[in-house]
């Protein structure tokens, strides 16, 4: 029987070299009711649903299962970090590190280091822009436009993410109407939402995200939306969705793989609900907040987790390389 290798983190980066050959990914497709009715009860029973299917199979104990379809994600975000020597170093860190193969790695460096990054970093890693305007370039002083971002050699940009949200003050339409301009420009974009500590406590996790998941659909408020909504996301071929809880973002306070993994798996639900079954298969749901190179093997475990977003680890090479070579965490032995 095929054993799951789980990877030990002290060796830095060069997981690679160990002897055992995977085959793959394990997957599992949980059938997802795909009753289109919205209350309450129906929602928690399919949920329920999927958390008993999914502790079954933790119960297995060497099966490590990937509920979605997509490849293992990890976006390294820089945030307002750096300077150019700094990044250089970086830059060559990463070039030598030595990455699995089936992972899409990302970066989102400060913009004005993007154009550095572009020219020396390896083509395996592709670049994310921190931030993008709702529409086409013109009057608008300090913005940055999507047409820019792609100019520059960016295939991705990272939207909604809580420190837009909550310290520079973005709202949920604002967040959408950029999403929706991204996409339909051929960015790829990591689409964040998460709670802050005060909203989980009250228990309104899952009505905080999916808020946040319906203005990228699109849909605003308690209003009923025009068909089709004004600013949906034209497609959900090139979305990343980015879970990560405010309270664990730069804190050292990571969710557990637990907390984590209930929040990913109503995610998913809600896209199967929301948009299709195919849509939350594909769909790479991704955590962030206070991820390592410690902590992110056993994250990496839970089926629903599909990759990383990291802040402060993704600035040090060889542990974002440990972050991302956890994929290692879900494979199976040949
Ligand atoms: P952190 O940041 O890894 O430093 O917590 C994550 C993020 O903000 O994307």
């Amino acid at each position: 029987m095929a054993a799951v290798v789980s990877t030990s983190l002290n060796g830095g980066a060069a997981i690679s070299s160990h002897l055992t050959q995977f085959s793959g990914l394990r997957k599992s497709f949980l059938k997802l009711e795909s009753s289109n009715s919205n209350s309450t009860q129906s929602f928690f029973q399919n949920i329920d649903s999927h958390l008993r299917l999914a502790s079954a199979n933790k119960g297995c104990r060497s099966v490590v299962t990937m509920a979605g379809s997509g490849k293992f994600f990890v976006g390294g975000n820089w945030k307002c970090n750096g300077t150019k020597d700094s990044i250089s170093k970086l830059v060559s860190d990463l070039n030598s590190a030595t990455l699995e193969s089936d992972v899409d790695v990302v970066v989102a460096p400060p913009f004005v280091y993007i154009d550095q990054v572009n020219n020396s970093l390896s083509a395996r890693i592709e670049i994310a822009a921190q931030n993008s305007w709702t529409g086409k370039g013109g009057a608008f002083t300090g913005e940055i436009s999507v047409e820019q971002l792609k100019d520059i050699g960016c295939k991705w940009v990272i939207l909604g993410h809580s420190e837009r949200r909550h310290v520079i003050g973005e709202d949920d339409q604002f967040i959408g109407k950029k999403a929706a301009y991204a996409l339909s420009e051929g960015l790829g974009v990591i689409a964040c939402i998460g709670e802050l500590l005060e909203e989980r406590e009250a228990g309104k996790t899952f009505d905080v995200c999916f808020k946040q998941m319906n203005a990228y659909a699109g849909k605003f408020g308690h209003t009923v939306s025009p068909s089709p909504p004004v600013d949906a996301v034209p497609s959900w071929d090139k979305i990343v969705i980015a879970y990560e809880p405010v309270w664990a973002i730069g804190t050292g306070k990571v969710a557990t793989p637990e907390q984590a993994q209930e929040v990913h798996v109503a995610l998913r639900d809600w896209l199967s609900k929301n948009v299709s079954a195919e849509v939350a298969s594909k769909t790479r749901i991704i955590y962030g907040g206070s991820v390592n190179g410690g902590n992110c093997a056993e994250l990496a475990k839970q089926e629903d987790i599909d990759g990383f977003l990291v802040g402060g680890a993704s600035l040090k090479g060889p542990e974002f390389a440990t972050i991302i070579n956890s994929v290692t965490s879900k494979k199976v032995a040949a």
